[in-house]
This record gives structure tokens, C-alpha cells and sequence, in this order.
């Protein structure tokens, strides 16, 4: 695991661009594993930065996004589609038929998440971006998920939908649910991108680093996989 310190929001943001730029310029034809949150809003405008400066080109890559609230489509502001599509998709070339989010509103959801798993393990990412939930979550995998999962649907910790609630109008309007690429499918990923900021993520970093891998941590599997960049602001870091 590669444990990079930053001063602020903005260099990680830079930083982790700069990562996520380099897969596409080696390989035009890269998955892409996406993330939402508000981490990763920095890193995708700068994406957008070096896409309209002709320094890279989404046209032949392809995305995979990590979740997906159920009961959500596309068109609901909050859905991560419509995040995805707002943050990033709408600013680059990608062709949006190769771009990826689990459906929350599928009519059966065990389909979906056969679907999903399928998909990603036939197109396994080049790069998996990941947030880090002040639990420890990633993706929506919540501690006590299996470590062998695949794409499921998931009730969202209390803390979670607390966390989440500052993006709604009301906490009760935050689904309860949501769909995930499991455990697995994040770590089949050949290299993986973590980034996290702020003092509420202190915590579960530090679990994830320096904590036994544990499902009560689900990020601290990472420590197992061969190729990891992990991304931190001072605050993020303070506790390791
Ligand atoms: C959310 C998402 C995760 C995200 C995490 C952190 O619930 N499901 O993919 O990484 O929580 O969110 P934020 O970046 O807003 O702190």
C-alpha cells in the first residue's frame, strides 16, 4: 500500500487526477471503477480540466461505478447516475452506452446485481477509485460484509444515512438502501485508488492501515491487495 500525504483537498484532488489520467493515456481503451461522494468531485474536475486542455481522451474507456441507491433513477438529482452524469460524463467525450452505474430501480434487483457482477468480471477494472465511508465502508460495503461478496443490495448503516442526510432535504429522505459492487469485485480491480479528507475519516484510515483486516472494516482488505494508492489530506492522516 502506497500512503500518499497532502496538505489539503485540492492537491489530493490534483493527485489523484494526475493517477486516474495516467491509466487512459496508457491505455485508451481502459474500465474505469468510479466512485461518488464528495470526494471525488475534485479529482473529476480535473479530469474534465485536462480533457478540455486535449491532455486525454475518454472516448474509447470505459466506467464502472461502484453503487446506487435503491429506489432512485436516473433522473432523481440525488441518484449517483445523475451525479455521474453531472460531476463528469457531461463534460467529457465518453460515449455514455459504456458507462456503467447498478440500477436501484430495476423491477428485480437479485437480477440486477447478477447482472452487474457478470459485467464486471468480464470487463475487470484497470482502476478502481474509491471513497472511504467514516465507518470504513467502500462502495456501500458496510462493516460485516463479506469479504468474497459480489454486487448485492444492502441496508445502509445508521451512520451512513447520517453522514449522507447532509445532501438531502431531510434525513428521512435518504434511502435506506442501496445496491454495491461487493468486496470482490472492488478487489479484482489491478489497481486501486483510495482518497479520503477531513478529520471525520481519521478514524476508519487509521483502521484501514494499520487495523487487522477485519470485516468490520471493510477497507482494511485493501491492505491484501497487491497494488494500492491511498491519498490523504492532513487531516485524513492525523491519526496514523
Ligand atoms: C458514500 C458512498 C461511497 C463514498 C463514501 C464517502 O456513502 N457510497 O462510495 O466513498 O460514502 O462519501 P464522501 O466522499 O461524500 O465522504
Amino acid at each position: 500500500m502506497q500512503i500518499i500525504v497532502v496538505e489539503n483537498y485540492e492537491e489530493m484532488s490534483l493527485r489523484g487526477a494526475e493517477i486516474l489520467a495516467a491509466v487512459v493515456k496508457e491505455k485508451p481503451t481502459a474500465t474505469l471503477g468510479l466512485a461518488t461522494g464528495t470526494t471525488p468531485i475534485g479529482a473529476y474536475r480535473e479530469l474534465i480540466r485536462k480533457y478540455e486542455n486535449g491532455e486525454i481522451s475518454f472516448r474509447d474507456a470505459r466506467t464502472v461505478n461502484l453503487d446506487e441507491y435503491v429506489g432512485l433513477d436516473g433522473s432523481d438529482p440525488h441518484s449517483y447516475r445523475y451525479f455521474m452524469q453531472d460531476q463528469l460524463f457531461s463534460h467529457i467525450d465518453i460515449d455514455l452506452s459504456r458507462t456503467n452505474v447498478p440500477s436501484g430501480v430495476a423491477e428485480d434487483l437479485a437480477v440486477e446485481c447478477t447482472r452487474y457482477t457478470k459485467m464486471l468480471a468480464e470487463c475487470p477494472q484497470d482502476i478502481q477509485l474509491l471513497g472511504l465511508g467514516s465507518d470504513g465502508h467502500i462502495g456501500f460495503n458496510e462493516p460485516g460484509a463479506p469479504f468474497g461478496g459480489h454486487t448485492h443490495v444492502t441496508d445502509l448503516a445508521a451512520s451512513t444515512i447520517r453522514d449522507n442526510a447532509r445532501l438531502f432535504d431531510r434525513i428521512e429522505d435518504v434511502p435506506t438502501r442501496a445496491i454495491t459492487m461487493g468486496i470482490a469485485d472492488v478487489m479484482q480491480a489491478k489497481k486501486i485508488l483510495l482518497m479520503a479528507n477531513g478529520k471525520n475519516k481519521a478514524e476508519a484510515v487509521r483502521a484501514m492501515i494499520k487495523g487487522d483486516v477485519t470485516e468490520a472494516c471493510p477497507a482494511s482488505i485493501l491492505q491484501r491487495h497487491p497494488d494500492v494508492i491511498v491519498i490523504l489530506d492532513r487531516e485524513a492522516a492525523g491519526l496514523l
